[in-house]
């Protein structure tokens, strides 16, 4: 049987895992998803809840996840059985995550297969042809993505461009490379805002980010807010348990998590300021739903005028593409390794499998946008289905267990020895912590569990 530690890549410093865990947790969430839930839920007021929750429970979570990966070494399911050897049905949370993981990068195939086609509309100058015709814009993002072939096939090839990238077994190319096109991506975002900003009417869009009105706030918008902290900073799926187990010994496991979650925070927040001036100052709704950034962007970009506009398209959805390759890589490594470990099968057997299976379940959420979208469940269409499993269902509840487990079923004393890095740490925010994972995270994950099903 395969090891987790043999079956991905270990990382060889703190700075490789901070770098590899911010490169999984930054993706489409904090660009693509982020700006369009925090819009359709009222902007500010939006975003001091998500603040709240992000650094009150999302990063306690993954801290949680952090020492159970690290103590016991191991993925998910064998991570909770070997922490609780007389109560093996713990390792059914394990399980939870893993199904998680499968649905999440279905949906991510779908939306980074829309990112890579709008990449090559972008190089060959057809988004440019659009102008700032808003309605034209909409209108091109709603064929494409209702359309049956098109989607499919993009999502199709970035699925095997993450599978080359697995079964090449080029993880370090890819930590490297990462650790060089963030950067760059802030870089890009940063440039974006500075355009955006200088937009007539622009200062709209930053009242609408930043200061709350309180009123616009729903019920719906708090179970939105918990679930887009924990889906962006990649908790309550046993991905973080993963990459605890590759975490140095001698880390602290808390710095670590705050460096994480405000690298994760940080960058939502400059795609929101790069996307809300823009939004108003071309007239839109910034309630636009999933095609906030693929209808809005593309304006921006052409704004520039000629060549600028083309390059600045390109790079914007080239560098949309790599991050949603590092956060996919991610997820389809979690998945492989625990196929491995189940099956005790070859390492590109369990990897094709599973892109296989992927691929599936992609076209599908795709063909849910357009030819299957009267096809529903619970009222919504498969897509929308999808989010919310992705979101509301399914994260509450494996992170629920995770806490519950860390709280109440391992001795208080291990989990202060992994955090104090056996007492060689203060961890003088234990009891804080302790409090949160007894107290406040079962009860806002409860909450959030039973509300989502009304
Ligand atoms: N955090 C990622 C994002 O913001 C999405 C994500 C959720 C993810 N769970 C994950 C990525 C697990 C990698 C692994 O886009």
């Amino acid at each position: 049987m395969q090891s987790s530690k043999q079956s991905t890549n270990s990382f060889s410093s703190s700075l490789g895992a901070i770098m590899a865990a911010v490169g999984s947790a930054v993706g489409l969430g904090n660009i693509w998803r982020f700006p369009y839930i925090c819009g359709k839920y009222g902007g500010g007021a939006f975003l001091l809840v998500y603040l709240c929750f992000v650094f009150g429970i999302g990063m306690v979570l993954m801290m949680s996840e952090f020492v159970i990966g690290r103590r016991s070494g191991h993925t998910p399911m064998k991570a909770f059985a070997s922490l609780s050897p007389k109560r093996k049905g713990w390792r059914y949370i394990g399980l939870l995550g893993i199904i998680t993981c499968f649905f999440i990068l279905s949906q991510y195939l779908v939306i980074s297969g829309w990112t890579l086609s709008y990449f090559f509309d972008a190089i060959i100058g057809r988004l440019a042809t659009m102008g700032q015709d808003s309605v034209a814009i909409s209108d091109y993002f709603n064929i494409f993505s209702t359309s049956t072939v098109r989607p499919v096939l993009f999502l199709g090839i970035f699925a095997l461009l993450t599978a080359v990238v697995i079964l090449c077994g080029v993880q370090k190319g890819i930590e490297a490379v990462s650790k060089v096109l963030m950067p760059v991506l802030v870089v890009l975002l940063v440039l974006l805002c500075v355009r955006s900003l200088t937009l007539p009417g622009a200062s709209k869009g930053l009242e609408y980010l930043f200061s709350p009105d309180f009123s616009k706030l729903t019920a719906e918008g708090v179970l939105a807010a918990m679930g887009q902290a924990m889906f962006s900073l990649s908790v309550g799926m046993g991905v973080m348990i993963v990459y605890g187990s590759y975490i140095p010994v001698s880390d602290n496991l808390f710095r670590t998590s705050m460096w994480i979650t405000a690298s994760d925070t940080f960058i939502a927040i400059l795609a929101g300021v790069a996307i809300f001036p823009a939004v108003f100052s071309c007239g839109m709704e910034p309630t636009g739903g999933p095609g906030l950034s693929f209808c809005v962007l593309p304006s921006v970009f052409n704004s520039m005028g000629g060549v600028m506009g083309t390059i600045f398209a390109s790079m914007f959805f080239l560098l949309l593409g790599i991050a949603a390759l590092t956060s996919a890589i991610s997820l389809l490594e979690a998945l492989s390794a625990w196929l491995v470990e189940t099956l005790r099968g070859r390492r590109w057997t369990a990897t094709l499998l599973i892109v296989l299976a992927e691929f599936v379940l992609a076209s599908v959420v795709s063909l849910s946008n357009g030819v299957w979208s009267h096809f529903h469940i619970t009222g919504i269409t498969f897509f929308d289905f999808v989010d919310k499993l992705n979101s509301i269902y399914l994260p509450p509840l494996c992170a629920f267990g995770t806490v519950i487990f860390e709280a109440w079923v391992m001795p208080s004393a291990d989990v202060r020895d992994e955090l104090s890095n056996h007492g060689t740490l203060r961890a003088a925010y234990y009891p804080a912590f302790r409090f949160i994972i007894r107290w406040l995270a079962p009860l806002a994950l409860l909450v959030v569990f039973v509300s989502s099903f009304f």
